[in-house]
């Protein structure tokens, strides 16, 4: 009989739950709420397809804690027990199968666009270097507590759904990745200036929702190994963050990279060295070994099963994260785990007309078509040209009718 490779090794947390294998279906946005942000049946759908296809953790694209601060159309949020039934199903069915399910929280601050949001709040009154976003807002002390009720009530609401854990997303430029910015963060209260009053934000919200749900509930982070930004979080910085969250109790930090004026995730920016080992965080996730005692996983770049056993031997991470490769191969974790020299077939998603190309949102819409065909009980389709997804995901959207004006009830 063929021995297992370390990928089918399972993993124990601090909170005392065992994840069955090192392989992880990281946040992926499923962009099929209604306009109203609310869960519906294609959750339970497309998450008991990736239980099925083996992973051991399936953390859920980003969940808003706050449904009129939505980082992209069609985004669920989860504020109150409105959808309390549905909200069960779905964490049933992502449990098929003995796997972990964890529901990624965010607040996007001011990365939430305009065509959503007309008044985004961050911590300072920063604009962001894009059209696309109206600027922000100062937040006020007493809305700053107040954001930190609301991920511990959507934390709270979740567990009782019958979710794993949550997962804080304090990457890719949103809200806590924006008190963590030196750049983003200029204010002159205890919410701003040094590493630690920039970190309390985060150290607040974890500590918020240790006390509501116990020790038992899984909490996690990603977060950016650094902002790659002038003047922004650096390296140095994302080290001390996750140390100090480590002595918290945190039970599993993901390093992820960028933001959304300065995405990472893409190929073109790799050094030779990234390249050769696939996954762009590894040099950083080696040092975050040595500084914390939590799990590490990273996520980015990941495609042969040599390069993820490769990085689990050699103790640089602890879990592997893997996004795109299963929007276009729900089953690929199974096949990691059971057969030799697999490879996932993710390619760069073209159009053909350059400056489309060059922008996130195409690959993005590409991805979101499959997530939406899957939660329809529908097969990926990969052969679908990059330009017609953008077409169907606009035209989901228009049918979905998300607007501004959404009225708090
Ligand atoms: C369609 C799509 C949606 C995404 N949504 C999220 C999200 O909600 N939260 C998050 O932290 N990352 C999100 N990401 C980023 C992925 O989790 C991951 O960090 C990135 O795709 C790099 O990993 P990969 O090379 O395995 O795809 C998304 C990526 C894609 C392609």
């Amino acid at each position: 009989m063929k021995k297992p490779n370390i990928l089918s090794q399972p993993l124990k947390l601090r909170c005392g739950t065992t994840i069955k294998n090192r392989v992880c279906k990281s946040a992926m946005n499923e962009a099929i709420a209604t306009g109203e942000s609310r869960v519906v049946r294609g959750f339970e759908v497309l998450y008991e397809t990736w239980a099925r296809g083996g992973a051991g953790l399936l953390v859920t694209g980003n969940v808003m804690v706050d449904r009129f601060h939505a980082n992209e159309p069609l985004a669920v949020a989860v504020e109150d027990k409105r959808d309390f039934l549905i909200l069960q199903l779905w964490a049933k069915a992502a449990k098929t199968n003995g796997t972990q399910v964890w529901a990624q929280l965010n607040h996007p601050g001011k990365q939430s666009p305009k065509f959503l949001n007309k008044e985004p709040i961050a911590p300072s009154a920063i604009p962001l270097a894009s059209d696309m976003f109206v600027p922000p807002r100062e937040l006020k002390e007493e809305e700053i507590q107040e954001i930190i009720e609301k991920f511990t009530t959507t934390s709270i609401i979740l567990k009782e759904a019958g979710f794993d854990g949550v997962q804080l997303h304090g990457a890719h430029g949103y809200l806590i990745s924006q008190f963590l910015s030196p750049k983003h963060n200029q204010r002159q209260d205890k919410w701003g200036g040094n590493l630690d009053n920039r970190m309390r934000f985060v150290s607040e919200v974890y500590k918020s929702i240790r006390e509501k749900v116990g020790k038992k509930f899984a909490i996690g982070i990603k977060l950016n190994s650094s902002d790659f930004q002038k003047g922004g979080f650096t390296q140095e910085e994302s080290l001390l963050v996750c140390k100090a969250l480590d002595e918290l109790g945190i039970d599993m930090i993901e390093i992820s990279g960028g933001s959304w004026e300065n995405p990472v995730n893409r190929k073109g920016h790799l050094k030779e060295s990234t390249k050769n080992r696939e996954a762009y965080f590894l040099e950083f996730a080696e040092l975050l070994k040595k500084t914390v005692s939590t799990p590490v996983m990273v996520t980015g770049g990941f495609r042969s099963q040599s390069a993820m056993i490769e990085a689990l031997e050699t103790k640089a991470v602890d879990l592997i994260g893997l996004a795109r490769p299963l929007a276009i191969d729900p089953d690929l974790p199974n096949k990691l785990l059971n057969d030799n020299g697999v490879t996932s077939s993710v390619m760069p998603i073209t159009t053909g007309i350059k400056k489309l190309d060059q922008m996130a949102i195409m690959e993005i819409s590409w991805y979101t078509d499959q997530i939406r065909r899957m939660s329809e009980g529908k097969e990926p389709k990969t052969k679908v040209r990059g330009i017609w997804s953008v077409i169907e995901v606009l035209f989901h959207f228009w049918q979905r009718g998300q607007v501004v004006k959404k009225v708090r009830v």
